[in-house]
């Protein structure tokens, strides 16, 4: 067996954890999701996941992950074929690899808009019309400038018109990745992580700062749009929508779901600790999302636009806040091309510091399972990476239709899985073991109640509410578009099948050749 890394240094491993988790979701996707659900009434039910489902599952996520490393495999077919004897195990296990391949194939698009953005910005080539000129349509600027990057405004129902600059910078932005990637666990990711997470702070702050001593001509200040946020509406404890959107803001903030935090986790030493590192990347996570990413976006546009212009600015796309609203607000206030360029440059951060982390199950699934060196995963994946990112640069409705699969359904039906093979199909009480030993703080034996019952239970009930709600009108949308995307998942599934295959064969022959 080829010689697994490790992370380097106890806080090392804590910055790329933390960089895995925030991501686009805590400064673009987590204030959408406040405002497009009424803000106050978000957090309730936000906190309430978190704490009873998200760091449960999280922790859950750990514990895979340090089996992984203790028995040399850092991917979840590896895993679960160890702890639940079964053969289909190992083929369940995919979807941990899958899926995480799947969102970075999209997220590393969005990333180079953020790169696009900022490089913009810096030169002066960003719309700079004031609200004032185009009081009526004070978007319209900016919502072109959106959809020229994008090529979402071309004649054709089938293909996007993407200007060759986008492509240009998908290209840049993806080889970063690869390169960072190349460079290993520790010699990559670590020190990017290093590097990256402080500055990402360093940037929330300036713009946060910046927001806190805005205010508009009829008076509104920041104190507006804290209000919105963290005035508790009760009402909307009733809304089993709200639930749904709080819940999956909790997965997709702490990358719980997708094997992402499996790998990753895999990466310590097989006696280190989890719990602590897990809070200590949680803790960081939610200071960057609520209090850092609840404060840039949100409040600017309230303060800007008012309450009812944001929500429906949130409701109208999940990119309008983040790529929309805030560089018309950068318009209109003094050194605006400044502010931009530092907003875009922390999404990129905040960005990369996440794909990377999205696409090391590949990459382990290429080195641990089919006995592959880091240098040929890394050009194998980057091969697939690049073919693959013409779906959704090219086809209209494809990265939608790919989120929906994978980054909304499908990381649910994943974390589920975990839950249930760790703790009902393998063995609670020696899950609960392999949960709490060899850590630096004690959990408390709730957790065991949360991770065994409560998780799975809740789990359960989202995917049935939206099998009921979603798939039905999912599964009559039939264009040719959409069926690009979902062949593509079911060319994942049939491909890494295959692989799986593979990589058991040779693992039986190097056992009997030993
Ligand atoms: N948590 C990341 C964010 O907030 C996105 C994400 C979801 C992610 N799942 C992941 C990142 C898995 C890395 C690995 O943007």
């Amino acid at each position: 067996m080829i010689k697994r890394e490790y992370w380097n240094t106890r806080l090392g491993l804590i910055l790329a954890v933390a960089g895995n988790a925030i991501g686009l979701g805590n400064f673009l996707r987590f204030p959408v999701q406040a405002a497009d659900n009424g803000g106050g009434a978000f957090m309730i039910p936000y906190m309430i996941s978190l704490l009873i489902i998200g760091i449960p599952l999280l922790l859950v996520e750990w514990a895979l992950g340090r089996y992984g490393s203790k028995i040399g495999h850092g991917t979840a077919p590896a895993v679960f074929d160890s702890l639940w004897k079964s053969k289909i195990a190992k083929y369940i296990g995919i979807l941990g690899v899958i899926i995480p391949l799947v969102v970075v194939v999209y997220y590393t698009y969005i990333e180079s808009w953020t790169l696009i953005y900022s490089t913009f910005s810096l030169l002066g080539l960003t719309p700079s019309t004031p609200v004032s000129e185009n009081p009526q349509h004070y978007l319209e600027p900016f919502k072109n400038f959106l959809v020229s990057i994008i090529g979402a405004n071309s004649q054709s129902s089938l293909f996007l018109s993407v200007p060759f600059y986008t492509y240009l910078f998908f290209v840049v932005t993806l080889l970063l990745n690869l390169y960072i990637l190349y460079r290993g666990v520790s010699g990559g990711i670590e020190k990017v992580a290093r590097f990256a997470l402080p500055a990402i702070f360093v940037m929330a702050i300036i713009l946060m700062i910046r927001v806190f001593t805005l205010s508009s001509p009829d008076g509104r200040n920041f104190l507006d749009g804290l209000g919105f946020l963290w005035n508790p509406d009760f009402s909307a404890l009733l809304n089993p929508n709200v639930w749904l959107a709080a819940a999956g803001q909790v997965f997709f903030t702490l990358s719980v779901g997708f094997g992402a935090i499996l790998t990753y986790a895999s990466y310590i030493k097989p006696k280190d600790d989890i719990a602590l590192n897990a809070v200590a990347g949680a803790s960081v996570n939610e200071f960057a999302e609520i209090i850092l990413g609840g404060s840039i976006a949100i409040t600017a546009s309230v303060v800007f636009f008012g309450i009812a212009a944001t929500s429906q600015i949130a409701s109208d796309g999940a990119f309008n806040l983040g790529f929309m609203a805030l560089p018309a607000i950068f318009a209109n206030i003094p050194f605006g091309q400044f502010f931009s360029f530092l907003w875009f440059l922390l999404l990129f951060f905040a960005g990369i510091t996440s794909s990377i982390a999205l696409a090391q199950p590949a990459i382990a699934f290429l080195e641990d399972e089919l006995g592959l060196k880091r240098q040929k995963a890394v050009l194998i994946l980057g091969v697939f990476l690049f073919i693959s990112a013409h779906i959704p640069i090219f086809i209209k409705g494809a990265l939608d239709e790919l989120d929906f699969w994978v980054g909304t359904f499908g990381l649910v039906v994943f974390a589920l899985l975990e839950a249930v093979i760790f703790f009902w199909l393998y063995d609670s009480k020696k899950a609960w073991e392999e949960v709490t030993r060899d850590n630096d703080i004690n959990l408390p034996s709730i957790f065991y109640y949360l991770m065994k019952y409560v998780a799975p239970l809740i789990l359960i009930i989202i995917l049935t509410s939206w099998s009921v709600q979603m798939l039905p009108e999912k599964m009559s949308q039939h264009n040719v578009n959409i069926w690009i995307a979902r062949g593509f998942i079911i060319f994942m599934i049939v491909l890494s099948i295959i692989l799986v295959k593979i990589a058991w064969e040779r693992r039986k022959n190097g056992r009997a050749s030993t």
